[in-house]
Parts: C-alpha cells; sequence; structure tokens
C-alpha cells in the first residue's frame, strides 16, 4: 500500500499544506511536486494539492495532472486561495475543483487559505470602485502569515479521515 503528496507550489503555500499532510501518513509514502511525476503505478491513493488561480479556477497544470495520471486513481485535493474560507466566492470554486476531478476515484477535498502573493496584491489595488478595493483589504488582511497552524493541523485531521476512508 502505497500513499504519493503530489502538488503544486508557486509561493510554497500549498507546499506547506503538502508537508503537513506528508508528515501524518502511517504508510509507505512519497511526496513529488508535480514536475517529479513519472507514473502512479503502484500508489493505491493520491493527494493532490494546487491553488486557486485566474478569478476562482482551479490553476490549468492542476487540471492537467489530474487528466494524465489520476484516472480511475482514489485521490483526494487539497487546495489552498488567498480569499477568507468563509467567503461566499468559494464554494463554487470548490466545485469545480471537484469538476476537474471527476476522472479520478475523488474521497476528499479539503481548502485553506493561503497568504496572497505581492504581485496578486498589485493585481487588486488596480481594480476599480470602493467594493473592490474593500475585498482587496479583507484578502491582504486576513490572508497574512498563512497558512497558519491551525490549517496545518487541519491538513493533519483531514489526511487521518482520508486514510480512514481509504482504508490504508
Ligand atoms: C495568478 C494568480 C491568481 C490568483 N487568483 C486567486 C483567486 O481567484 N482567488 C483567491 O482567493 N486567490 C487567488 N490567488 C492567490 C493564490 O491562490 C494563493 O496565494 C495560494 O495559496 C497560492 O498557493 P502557492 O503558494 O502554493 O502557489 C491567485 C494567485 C495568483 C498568483
Amino acid at each position: 500500500m502505497k500513499v504519493l503528496v503530489t502538488y503544486i507550489s508557486w509561493t510554497g503555500n500549498t507546499r506547506k499544506i503538502a508537508e503537513a499532510i506528508f508528515q501524518e501518513i502511517q504508510a509507505e509514502k512519497e511526496m513529488k511536486d508535480f514536475g517529479e511525476v513519472k507514473s502512479l503505478d503502484g500508489h493505491d491513493l493520491v493527494f493532490v494539492g494546487f491553488p486557486i488561480h485566474g478569478f476562482g479556477q482551479p490553476s490549468d497544470e492542476a487540471k492537467e495532472f489530474l487528466d494524465k495520471y489520476c484516472a480511475s486513481k482514489k485521490t483526494a485535493l487539497f487546495v489552498t486561495y488567498s480569499a477568507p474560507e468563509d467567503s461566499p466566492f468559494v464554494p463554487p470554486w470548490l466545485e469545480a475543483c471537484k469538476e476537474i476531478a471527476k476522472g479520478t476515484q475523488l474521497i476528499g477535498l479539503r481548502d485553506f487559505q493561503g497568504q496572497i502573493p505581492l504581485e496578486q496584491v498589485d493585481v487588486m489595488l488596480q481594480s476599480t470602485g470602493p467594493k473592490a478595493l474593500e475585498i482587496a483589504r479583507m484578502v491582504v488582511h486576513s490572508s497574512i502569515g498563512q497558512p497558519d497552524a491551525s490549517r496545518l493541523e487541519r491538513a493533519r485531521a483531514f489526511t487521518r479521515e482520508i486514510m480512514e476512508k481509504a482504508k490504508i
């Protein structure tokens, strides 16, 4: 029984969640970024992590990865984004994540706030209108320092749930 934790991460937020998940797995395990994966033969369960990019869409690389390697595999997705987790924008983003994993045996999905990159702050600050600026302010303030210790603990709890579900 072998578990792979794989992820794509530009600024390190998704990687931090991946590391917390990896540490919690009590089974034969490997951790690789997407680029290091050549095949998933022999893996019974794959944790797949990626950020939300481009106005609520899963990063393009995530769809490519799931299509190329994860067909019919047991998968558990972990996703990071900068909006607060209770934001009304988030549920459709998670639906989009489930959609790109529909060719896999998806057994779980968990989402985590991650600190917004500075270049995205610049993009948000170029938005016009008081509402856009209010959202920018809220995202910047709430996302600094994320994922924090409580989110890493949630990632470990998610791992235990998934391992139980996958019966590994
Ligand atoms: C090009 C780009 C687009 C993004 N779009 C969104 C978005 O639509 N909603 C959101 O909440 N965060 C968005 N973010 C923030 C990232 O999802 C967030 O910082 C994530 O935790 C980054 O993960 P990483 O550090 O693993 O790369 C965007 C970031 C980038 C760089």
